[in-house]
């Protein structure tokens, strides 16, 4: 079976004076339908190993597959386009757009795509929302909606383009514990419902401890995985 994503001594390192280290030396393969968690004192590098991952930052160090495919060396169009195919991308604050409705919020990036008509993208963004028991929500803008739900709306939208990869980074941290029970159930949902590979990015120990695999980080570098 092909990594979904497989880091090959990955590393990024800021041309700075004097240089600062984000990550080094990064070696993993991340399988369709796996959990994984990335842990690790703040400031460890989890986020910017998570960009790495995500081609939206540059390695300056090892490379990076993607299904397979050495994309360490494409230009910023094949990143882009590898990024809207393949990544959907949760973050700690939503980054919903505010202007936008719920619906319109997760119609966005398959319109980007360009791959569906309107109806069908409609459609699957009403269903998406749906699934995530928001279809009486879908017309309210982010503001009209609870934490919660905007982070379940957010994972909508990461889901848009049917990702293989979802990036996650400390999708919880806003949240109260009934809907950071919520969200990671839904997570996980994910990864062993519909094959998807789920990186996230976390403080919290019951998300590490719920894992397959655990990657422990320090001063920008992986220390354990397990
Ligand atoms: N542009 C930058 N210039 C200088 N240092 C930076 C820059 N970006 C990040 N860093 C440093 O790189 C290190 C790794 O940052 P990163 O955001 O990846 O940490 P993190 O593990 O995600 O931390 P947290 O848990 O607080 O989110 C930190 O020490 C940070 O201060
Ligand atoms: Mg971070």
């Amino acid at each position: 079976m092909t990594a979904v994503v497989e880091a090959r001594g990955l590393g990024r390192t800021l041309a700075l004076e004097p240089p600062v280290l984000l990550v080094a030396d990064a070696s993993f393969s991340i399988m369709a339908g796996s959990f994984t968690s990335i842990i690790g004192p703040s400031g460890c590098g989890k986020s910017s190993l998570l960009y790495l991952l995500g081609l939206l930052d540059r390695p300056t160090q090892g490379q990076l597959l993607v299904d397979g495919q050495d994309v360490t060396g494409l230009g910023g169009d094949a990143r882009a386009r590898i990024r809207l195919e393949r990544f959907g991308f949760v973050f700690q604050f939503h980054f919903l757009l505010p202007e936008l409705t719920a619906l319109e919020n997760v119609m966005l990036p398959m319109r980007r795509l360009g791959r569906l008509g309107n109806a069908a993208v409609r459609e699957r963004a009403m269903s998406l929302l749906g699934d995530l028991a928001l279809g009486e929500k879908v017309d309210r803008l982010p503001g009209q909606l609870s934490g919660g739900e905007r982070q379940r709306v957010a994972i909508a939208r990461a889901l848009a383009n049917d990702p293989a990869v979802i990036l996650a980074d400390e999708p919880t941290g806003s949240l109260d514990s009934v809907n950071s029970e919520r969200v990671l159930a839904t997570l996980h949902q994910l990864a062993r419902e519909q094959a998807r590979a789920v990186i996230c990015v976390t403080h919290d120990s019951s998300i590490a401890a719920s894992a397959d695999t655990c990657i422990r980080m320090l001063d920008g570098r992986v220390v354990a995985m397990g």
